[in-house]
Formats: structure tokens, sequence, C-alpha cells
């Protein structure tokens, strides 16, 4: 199968399965479930999921019990970009090719929404039922997840971001930045795909780990190219963000050439942690290659 229709497969797989979890809009508060069903189902690549999903199955673990893994960590992507839109943050009115959540609703009701889809994320990783992992697995997950969300991650890297506005900073500090704002997050779905296998050894899920990191990375320096690249409507999002803020990204730092190779260079590093993978592995190498390829 070609990565186009496996990404769409398990697009509408973890589509489906983050129906079963997301309460319906007419469940009191209406209008705080009908943003945060907005701001999720609008269109987002299931990068995450597609993750959890290949990395489990990269190592032989059935589908279905990488479903509650796969929401759990789009519902927390999903949060993290609601409030990475607020005024006070990015101060965005374009997400996924649809007015931010705070324009479509209001300020509060994004900042609830914010709230409300990151808890629910716990919640499906604690309340799934049938999953045939140990509790103290479950807990691994929800370890992993946490500590990826919270301040010593994708949260600590969106403060760092923010201080870092309109600041001259290095490569080291701007490198810090992106693995916290998104390679967190990209690492925990990958590890969170290992961790659903009892039989993983450590050696597999350092090397899984190692892929993860070099993806996580090359994930936002993509994102900064395209930011300079792609269009408003391409991306689905506004072009330009980042210049408009005074941003440092990698091509505001070493110029858009050296980030492309350094773009390539990363995806290098990550298709050598697979080498001793099989078959299996290989929507895990696409995926790599999608990452820097991608056009939005
Ligand atoms: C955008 O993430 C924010 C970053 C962490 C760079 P994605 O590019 O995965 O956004 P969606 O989910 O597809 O909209
Ligand atoms: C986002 O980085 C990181 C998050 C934790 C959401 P950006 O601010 O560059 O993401 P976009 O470009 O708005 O999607
Ligand atoms: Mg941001
Ligand atoms: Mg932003
Ligand atoms: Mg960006």
């Amino acid at each position: 199968m070609s990565l186009k229709s496996l990404m769409s497969f398990y697009q509408q797989r973890v589509n489906v399965a983050l129906e079963h979890w997301l309460p319906a809009d007419n469940i009191n508060p209406s209008r705080l479930h009908k943003a945060m069903r907005y701001s999720v189902f609008n269109g987002g690549k299931r990068v995450r999921p597609l993750l959890v999903y290949f990395t489990g199955e990269a190592l032989g673990v059935s589908v279905e019990h990488l479903d509650a893994p796969a929401c759990a960590v789009e519902l927390i992507h999903a949060y993290s970009l609601v409030h990475d839109d607020l005024p006070a943050m990015d101060d965005d009115d374009l997400r996924r090719g649809k007015p931010t959540c705070h324009k479509a609703f209001d300020e509060a009701t994004a900042i609830l929404v914010g709230d409300g889809l990151q808890t629910l994320a716990f919640y499906t990783l604690s309340h799934q039922e049938n999953l045939p992992i140990s509790a103290e697995r479950r807990l691994m997950m929800l370890d992993a997840l946490t500590f990826a969300s919270g301040s010593r991650g994708m949260v600590g890297g969106q403060m760092i971001d923010i201080e870092a506005m309109g600041k001259q900073i290095n490569l080291v500090e701007l490198e810090n930045m992106h693995i916290h704002k998104t390679g967190a997050l990209i690492r925990a779905s990958v590890k969170l795909g290992a961790l659903a296998c009892a039989e993983a050894s450590e050696d597999t899920i350092n090397k899984l780990d190692h892929y993860a990191k070099c993806i996580g990375l090359a994930f936002q320096v993509k994102d900064d190219i395209l930011d300079i690249e792609a269009s408003t409507e391409v991306l689905g999002k506004a072009q330009g963000s980042d210049e408009a803020h005074d941003k440092p990204t990698y091509p505001s730092l070493m110029g858009l050439k050296q980030a492309k190779q350094m773009a390539n260079d990363l995806l290098q590093d990550a298709l050598d942690s697979l080498q001793g993978f099989d078959k299996k592995a290989d929507p895990l190498r696409e995926m790599a290659k999608y990452i820097v390829t991608r056009e939005y």
C-alpha cells in the first residue's frame, strides 16, 4: 500500500475512535462540546496517531490496541494548537483552513476547549476497556504522555517560544525549544506505540526513541520552512506568522538552504536508526520521508 492510502486508512480509523471519546454536541455544556469537536474534527494530518499505529504495528501489536493511545496523543496535540493560536500566544486566525477556535467561538471558550481536550486525553488512556496490557504498562503510557505534555515537554517548549520572541537566540537554544514544543509529543507517540508491545526489548525501544527524536526535530524544522515557503491556502494557517511575530526559527538563524539540509540530515539519521528493523517498519520509514517532504 502507498503511504497515501495507508495514511488515509489510519486517519479514518483514528477519526472513528475519536468520535467515540468526544462528547456529542448536544451534551451539556453544549457550546463547549461543540467547540471541542470543532477543534478536533477539522482536517488535521493526524501525524502523531499515525506514528502510534505504525510503531505498534512494526512490533506486531494489533491495531485495535493502538486506538486509545493514538486518540490520546491527538487530543493533547489538538489542545496545544487551540492554545497556541490564542491572542496571548501566536495570535493566529486560521487553523487547518478554518477560523481558529477563539475566532469561531470566543477566547474563554477556546481556553476551556484546551482544558477539556487535555483532560479527555488522559481519561481516554486510563478508561479504555479491553486493552490487553497490564495496569503497570498502562501507567507507563500515562507517565510518558503526561511528561511529554507538561512543563518539561510541550508546554515548557511553548514557554521557551514565547520568551524567545523578538530575541536573538543561538542554535543550541533553538534546538532546545523545538525538541520540547514539538519533539516531545512526537517522541511520546512512538513511545506509546512501543509500550503497547509487552515484548519489545530495551534495545528496540532505544532505537525507536532515537528515530523519534530525529523526526520530532525535523518536523518543526520543516514547519518553520513551510511558514516561509508554502501559501496560506495550502498550509491552512497564515503564511509568514513566524516572521510577523519575530520568532527565531531554523531558516531565520541559518538560512533556508541550511535548514533544508538539516531536515534531510535528520531524516537520514532517523532512517539509520531503523536499520535493524524488518519490512513491518516500512511505514515508519515512509513517515520520516513524508515529514521532511510534505507540502503542509
Ligand atoms: C502543527 O502541527 C504544529 C506543530 C507542532 C508544528 P501539525 O502540522 O501536525 O498540524 P495538524 O495537526 O496537521 O493540523
Ligand atoms: C507549535 O509551533 C507548537 C505547538 C506546541 C502547538 P508553531 O506555533 O510553529 O505551530 P503552528 O505553525 O502555529 O502550527
Ligand atoms: Mg507557536
Ligand atoms: Mg503557532
Ligand atoms: Mg509554525
